[in-house]
Parts: C-alpha cells; structure tokens; sequence
C-alpha cells in the first residue's frame, strides 16, 4: 500500500525543486479532500487517484501553474474557475481589491462599479460580495476570457453583468455613469520582464501593451465620457510607470487629484484617481 505521505515526501525530492504548497494542492485535489487540514490528518491513509496524480504530477513537473493544472484559483476568499483562456489572478489585485473595500466603507456607497479587463472575473465577483447593492459590470475584448468569467458568473451565482468591447466603449454606447472604474489591464512592455511559466501559459493579450501605458491613456482620456463627479478610477500599474501617467494625467485630467500607491513588495503598483469634471468635460 501506497501511503499519502509517501507520495509527499518522495514530490518533495530537492531535484523537482517544487513547492509544498504545489504538492499539497495537488494532493488534496487528487484524494478528493474538502481541505488542507483534511488531507494534514489524513497522510498516513492509501493514497487514492495515484494515476491521475501521476498524469497532474508531470504537467506540474513540466513548468505548467498549478492553478491551471487544477483549473481553480484562489482569489480574497473566492474559488475561481481559471484555465489557459484567462490570466491567473495575482496577490497583488487582492491587494488592489482589499484597497478599494476599505477606502469605499468610509464613503457614500457606490451605485455603479466597472471592472476594465475582467479576465476570469476575479475582481468584479470580489467586490459584488462587498457591494451586493451596487450594480456592477465588467468589460473584456477577448470572448474567450468572457466565457471563463461566466463560468464563474454561473459557479457564484453572481449577477456581475459582463459585455465585450474595448475598454470604454461599451460603458458609452449604454451610456453608463460609473461611481468606482477599476482595471488590471494589459501593462506589460518587454518580454524579459516575464517568466518563462507566465510568458508559455498565460495569454499574452492579458500580459502586454506595446507601450505598457496605452490602455491607461485611452481610459483616462475617455474618463469624461463614463465618471461619475467624484467618482474614483482605481487601475493597478507596472513598478516604473508612475512618470509616464502623471504626464497623462496632467494631460486629461488637470483637475483631478491622484496618489500612486506601493504593494507591500515596496514597488509603486496601484494609482487611484478621484474625477472631478472640468470645464472641458461638458460634453
Ligand atoms: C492583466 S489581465 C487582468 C485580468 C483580471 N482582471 C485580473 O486582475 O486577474 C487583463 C485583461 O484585459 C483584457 N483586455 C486586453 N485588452 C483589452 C481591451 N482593449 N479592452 C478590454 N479588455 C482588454 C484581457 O483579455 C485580460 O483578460
């Protein structure tokens, strides 16, 4: 007989060079346990599902992200439906989420809530259980993403309203006036910047903008047409982009008052804007 812990100790070998909580997962998954501390109680029992472990073991072994080999990813208390079709969701973007829900407890309470590149839906469905009253939509270009995300939408039983377009557009076509815009777009410039598992698993059309800055001017130039006076556009950034968006923003919106933010890595990593209109934005 097989024991769970053998199997443990011996994917743990230094020469995969994997991590424990990989492995954990993994194990879990495979002996169909409801949690961590079910499958830390039950190590010394015979290991179950042994081939398909096996099958799960070389994909991981291979450079694939657990998340995708398991098709779940873990994000602020949420468990997601991820696959190759969407971006997994980073601690970071819990950090942007965690950011807003506690800036927003102290204000007025918002109608509306956009989230710009949905992707699986991570911060839409994140922020719907803290603002079950708001309306909230969400915006992709990519179908396939969008199916993911209503995968989720279906898993959650959520009424997060999702709809394809290029950033802004479909909030102008439908005329929708945002109280929160939130958007982890596309920021990526150069290529080495990307690990190898990230660059061959995850989209690159959730990855990388040629200029990692042009989705955040096309948003803040088209503010005027969407924001709501007083609202708040809350994007997460690259770690050396601050300099280009203050010029964009001293561009389009002079007005409006802004603070970069660090991750707790230290690195400059959210911008919060709060809208105020301008003479300029009477369209
Ligand atoms: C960095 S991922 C973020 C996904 C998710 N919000 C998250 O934080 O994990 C960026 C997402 O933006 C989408 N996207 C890329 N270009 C877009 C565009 N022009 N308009 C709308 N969505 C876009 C991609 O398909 C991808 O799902």
């Amino acid at each position: 007989m097989t024991t769970i812990r053998q199997v443990y100790k011996e994917a743990l070998s230094p020469a995969y060079g994997l991590e424990e909580m990989t492995v954990r997962m993994l194990l879990q998954t495979v002996n169909h346990f409801s949690s961590m501390t079910e499958l830390l109680s039950k190590m010394d029992e015979p290991m179950k599902g042994l081939e398909e472990y096996q099958r799960l073991f070389a994909r991981v072994l291979s450079g694939e992200p657990i998340q995708y080999v398991l098709k779940k990813a873990a994000f602020y208390g949420i468990d997601l439906f991820v696959d190759r079709r969407v971006l997994i969701p980073r601690p970071e973007t819990e950090e942007l989420v965690d950011r807003i829900i506690h800036d927003f407890k102290k204000k007025t309470y918002p109608k509306v809530i956009v989230d710009i590149g949905t992707g699986s839906g991570c911060i839409a469905f994140a922020l719907e259980k803290h603002f079950g009253e708001s309306h909230i939509l969400a915006v992709d270009s990519s179908t396939e993403a969008l199916e993911v995300a209503n995968i989720n939408k279906q898993q959650l039983s959520s009424n997060v309203e999702f709809l394809q377009g290029d950033l802004l557009t479909p909030l102008i076509h439908q005329g929708v006036r945002v109280d929160i815009l939130v958007s982890n777009p596309p920021y990526i410039q150069n290529r080495e910047e990307v690990e190898a598992n990230v660059l061959n698993y995850e989209p690159h059309s959730a990855l990388f903008a040629p200029n990692g800055i042009d989705h955040y001017r096309s948003m803040i130039s088209k503010a005027f047409l969407v924001m709501n006076d007083g609202g708040t556009m809350c994007f997460e950034i690259n770690y050396d982009q601050e300099e280009p968006l203050k010029k964009i923003l001293e561009e389009f919106l002079p007005n409006s008052s802004y603070q970069f933010l660090k991750d707790m890595q230290g690195k400059t990593r959210f911008l919060f804007v709060t809208y105020l209109k301008d003479s300029r934005s009477t369209l």
